[in-house]
């Protein structure tokens, strides 16, 4: 059946894949995208997002103008929103502006006129730590990172002062907020799922793992890793790595995540449900800068390994896939290695600016880095 999908933050890296693929499933999609100057430098309608698509220039947090968008909309895709972690950690007010009171002002229009299904981007984030095991085999709930350990490495350690071992983390896993980015990210997610219940709408929420792909803002200083380290390597420039880039993480990319997203508006059973969403593999952030650089033909960049650690940041997340799978059906397709060459040609197309250093300096000038 053809619906009216609205996409806030339709606009970005990711609601314009999923804008093109619904579109491609014959619906109509309409974007409210507030163009933020951070990731649209030039604040105009970006030539990649499809002309089919009804574009309204708006703040999710205008409550006319998302009365405007809602109006007529079957379901929504909520995207906007501030998604920079070591960002939220100073620019505090404005993601929790937009990020939190933006959903509320969705939910409050909303009301008036109420969709079949809302689905709303949230984090792996929101777990903190992932699960652990020790040495033993003994699972570990609620790790905590702690400073720095006293041997200069990085990993949390158990009792006797061995590393722990990531493990998959599934839904089930107690969420810990570590960041302000991830305390916004599990309030949009709770008004999603109390609110759609409440008012005879579904929801569903999607926990997204590191995505990425073609479309990335690689001009964008607080974006995912992979468009940071693109930048820096198409500028001559080293990858800088933090902590010792033995951080682990699941790179998913954007096409696994635009079908997650229509499989979570379609499927009857992904109502009122969260699920992980990641590729099912993972590896760590300085074999990433290794594998990158190689695919930009620039393996004579090593990554600078920092030694120093983003506020906020996780030490491994890794994602258990079981409930997307069995539930919604989802299974990542993308490898990695192909994932990549198609993420440097796409890059290679591109102008960039390389404002990362004045991204860290910032973060260093608040002592957010140490
Ligand atoms: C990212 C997303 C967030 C999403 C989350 C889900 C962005 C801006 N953030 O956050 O919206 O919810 O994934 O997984 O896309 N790193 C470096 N050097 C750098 C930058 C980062 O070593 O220059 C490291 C970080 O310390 C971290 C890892 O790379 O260990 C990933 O960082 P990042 O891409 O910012 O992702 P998340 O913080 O996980």
């Amino acid at each position: 059946m053809t619906e009216t999908i609205l996409i806030t933050g339709g606009a970005g890296f990711v609601g314009r894949h999923v804008a093109k693929a619904l579109l491609r499933d014959g619906h109509r999609v309409r974007a409210l995208d507030s163009l933020i100057e951070q990731v649209h430098p030039t604040r105009s309608r970006p030539s990649e997002l499809d002309e089919d698509v009804e574009l309204i220039v708006g703040d999710i947090r205008d409550g006319d103008v998302v009365r405007r968008a809602v109006t007529g909309a079957d379901a929504v895709i909520h995207l906007a929103a501030e998604v920079g972690v070591g960002q939220s950690m100073y620019a505090i007010d404005r993601y929790t502006s937009v990020n939190d009171y933006g959903t509320a002002v969705l939910f409050q229009q909303l009301l008036e006129h109420p969709v079949r299904r809302v689905v709303i981007a949230s984090s792996m984030s929101i777990y903190g730590e992932g699960l652990y095991r020790t040495a033993d085999g003994e699972l570990m709930q609620d790790v905590v990172r702690g400073p720095r350990n006293a041997d200069g490495s990085w990993d949390p350690l158990d009792k006797a002062g061995r590393p722990l071992v990531p493990i998959p983390t599934p839904e089930t896993k107690q969420p810990a907020l570590k960041s302000v980015y991830a305390i916004n990210k599990f309030v949009q997610e709770r008004l999603t799922l109390t609110l759609t219940s409440q008012y005879g709408m579904e929801g569903a929420a999607l926990r997204l793992w590191n995505i990425y792909g073609p479309g990335q803002a690689l001009s964008n200083p607080y974006t995912g890793v992979l468009a940071i380290f693109a930048s820096r390597i198409m500028n001559g420039q080293s990858p800088m790595v933090f902590e010792d880039g033995k951080q682990r993480r699941d790179f998913v990319h954007v096409s696994d995540v635009t079908r997650a997203f229509l499989l979570a508006l379609q499927k009857p059973e992904a109502n009122g449900e969260v699920f992980n969403i990641g590729s099912g593999e993972d590896r760590n952030v300085e074999e990433v800068a290794l594998l990158q650089a190689a695919s930009m033909g620039r393996a004579d960049i090593a990554p600078e390994i920092t030694q120093q650690a983003r506020a906020g940041d996780i030490r491994h997340n890794i994602p258990d896939l079981t409930k997307a799978r069995d539930v919604l059906g989802y299974e990542a397709k993308q490898d990695f290695a192909s994932g990549l060459e198609e993420l440097a040609e796409w890059v290679a197309r591109q102008e960039s600016q390389d404002r990362v250093a004045d991204a860290r300096r910032e973060l260093e000038m608040r002592g957010l880095v140490a």
